[in-house]
């Protein structure tokens, strides 16, 4: 969603923060801006579209040391380039970039901007205004922004340049993600350390309802009251290079190969030196301790969470259930007497779950996160952290995060197990390691599965994967990869269930995915593929060494029966990822999406 970056130095602010918000551009965005401070004003450039299109209509003449830049995705007002930030005051004294939402700016346009025509339909304009009433009425520019953000209801991640004092940068954050990046002469703002990893690895946290003021050579941080905070830096480990699609024509593809390596690089940060399972002694005396267990997220990581579940509750006895993020609140389930709350999520960043988490912490319950981004805001709130070490993700579709989610989540399953006295009769990190390797054989079938995908889905408008067991929650992934990238309606059923109703949609040449990779429920699989291709629908099925049929259209290198979801997803993300190729669409960066989803 929004990117937000700034930049305070000597080199040529515009490059650097255009060079910032192309690194942004994997969260999702439909128009962006940047707005560079000189000594005749502020310059403010911004268009609908992406950011070579924005480079376009900046002016090289302009010279410029400091700055803010933004990526817009709509919420308030269509994408345009009028609603695009940057946004300036009445008098364009300040100027704002702004990423999250806030919530009254209804009210507070009522309260408090009567006799000001806005110029956008965005929430954030009335920021920007606020500030500017605020100094007219005799408030320093400090004091001002900090009045402002203690009225604002919502999430916001905030930068704010002042016109009359171009040695600064006013940053405020709640709820939404920001980092201030230090360096000696240099500093700089951003929603991700990703973007300004060109300026420097060294970065501080902001917390909620925090303002910094930066300056080239000075960051102090404030609570909204004025009270000063110390903080120290971190380092940003993340390597550069792994932000770059090298070789590869998309992120998707890249990261889809990547799964080998994940697995082994999650087998040897969890393993101890006698080969057993490394997890942290507190992670595990809260599992030990919980009489249920609830997973919550969104989107691809729910779906690892029902993986999850069923290898918790196979391996360590232990019952779990698992709730969609944004619904939890509202359905909220009885809970139990010791709950340990477990959140899933590859940017650490999801509103949707942040917002349960706030909720859970209120109440007094642990809580775990599994996340590809350790510093990340559901990292720091909850009591533990896994990290799942896949290495940044770009693509908007989630690959190599669900993999390594559902290997983590394999470990914690597989460690519970032991902590419990129950023996698996297997070792947990050679079947991973197994996994790899049949990851590795997968990846270098992709001619195969480029065909399957322009043999059943060149033309469809629809297609519906169908599974039992565990297939069944891989088949929703595999529904939700191909839907969000290639835009084709598809839908991931139980196979039992698609007699229910979803039948009456299977047409002569239907494509059916079907998988099945689960000994006990083979036969009724088939027979359910059987039921559909009596009705003209055109079966895929997708089967494991030892199960496999004569006809089968793909079959997996064998696994153990519990990690197959690890195996069988990969065929699923490359149809998907050939089928939106064919189709012309932009893999990376499907329509309407963000990679990160920091409003609820
Ligand atoms: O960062 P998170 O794992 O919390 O994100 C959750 C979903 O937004 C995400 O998995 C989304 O469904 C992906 N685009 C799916 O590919």
């Amino acid at each position: 969603m929004c990117g937000i970056v700034g930049y305070i130095g000597t080199e040529d602010a515009k490059e650097i923060l255009l060079k910032g918000l192309e690194k942004l551009e994997y969260r999702g965005y439909d128009s962006a801006g940047i707005a560079v401070a000189t000594e005749e004003g502020v310059h403010v450039f911004k268009e609908k579209g992406r950011i070579a299109t924005l480079r376009e209509v900046v002016d090289q003449g302009v010279k410029s040391t400091v700055g803010i830049g933004h990526t817009r995705w709509a919420t308030h007002g269509e994408p345009s380039k009028v609603n695009a930030h940057p946004h300036q005051s009445e008098s364009s004294r300040f100027t704002i970039v702004h990423n999250g939402v806030i919530e009254n700016y209804e009210q507070l346009k009522r309260d408090y901007l009567q006799a000001v025509t806005l110029q956008s339909d965005t929430d954030t304009e009335v920021v920007v205004q606020l500030v500017e009433r605020f100094v007219h009425e005799g408030q320093s520019v400090e004091a001002a922004f900090r009045h402002t953000l203690s009225l604002l209801k919502g999430s916001y991640a905030i930068a704010l340049l002042d016109k009359k004092d171009t040695d600064t940068i006013y940053v405020g954050k709640n709820k939404s993600p920001l980092l201030v990046g230090v360096q000696d002469g240099v500093n700089v703002v951003a929603s991700d350390a990703m973007a300004m990893l060109q300026v420097t690895d060294q970065f501080l946290e902001i917390m909620d309802e925090e303002i910094v003021i930066v300056t080239k050579d000075d960051v102090t941080i404030k609570t909204l009251d004025g009270t000063a905070v110390s903080r120290e830096p971190y380092t940003a480990e993340l390597d550069a290079s792994d932000i770059e699609k090298g070789t590869y024509p998309h992120f998707m593809l890249k990261e889809i190969d990547e799964q080998p390596f994940v697995i082994r690089n999650i087998i040897q940060k969890y393993q101890n030196e006698d080969g057993s399972v490394r997890l942290d002694e507190d992670i595990r005396q809260a599992v030990m301790e919980a009489d249920r267990i609830y997973i919550i997220a969104a989107g691809t990581s729910y779906h690892a969470g029902l993986v999850g579940k069923q290898l918790i509750e196979n391996f360590a006895k232990q019952p779990v259930e698992v709730h969609i993020a944004s619904e939890f609140l509202y359905n909220m389930p009885l809970l139990s007497k010791r709950p340990l709350f477990i959140f899933i999520s590859q940017s650490g960043e999801t509103a949707d779950s942040r917002g349960v988490l706030v909720e859970v912490k209120k109440l007094g319950y642990k809580a775990l996160t599994i996340t590809n981004v350790p510093g990340s805001t559901l990292s720091r709130e909850a009591d533990f952290t896994l990290h799942t070490h896949a290495g940044p993700e770009i693509a908007v579709a989630s690959t190599k995060a669900y993999t390594a989610q559902m290997a983590v989540l394999t470990l914690l399953a597989a460690d519970t197990a032991k902590a419990k006295g129950i023996d698996l009769g297997f070792d947990p990190i050679q079947e991973l390691s197994i996994v790899a390797n049949a990851m590795e054989t997968l990846c270098n079938q992709k001619e195969t599965l480029e065909k399957i995908a322009r043999d059943y889905l060149a033309v469809t408008r629809n297609c519906f994967f169908i599974g039992r067991a565990t297939d069944y929650f891989v088949c929703l992934e595999g529904a939700l990869k191909l839907k969000e990238i290639s835009y084709i309606q598809a839908e991931g059923f139980a196979g039992g269930e698609l007699k229910h109703g979803t039948i009456a949609l299977i047409e002569e040449g239907t494509p059916i995915v079907a998988l099945a990779t689960q000994e006990h429920v083979n036969l009724s699989i088939r027979g359910n593929v059987k039921e559909v291709a009596a009705r003209g629908a055109f079966p895929c099925i997708i089967s494991i060494e030892g199960l496999n049929e004569e006809d089968d259209t793909f079959v997996l290198p064998k696994v153990h029966s519990h990690l197959t979801p690890l195996v069988s997803v990969i065929p699923l993300q490359l149809i998907a990822y050939y089928a939106a190729l064919h189709r012309g669409c932009d893999v990376d960066k499907p329509r309407n999406l963000a990679k990160s989803v920091t409003v609820e």
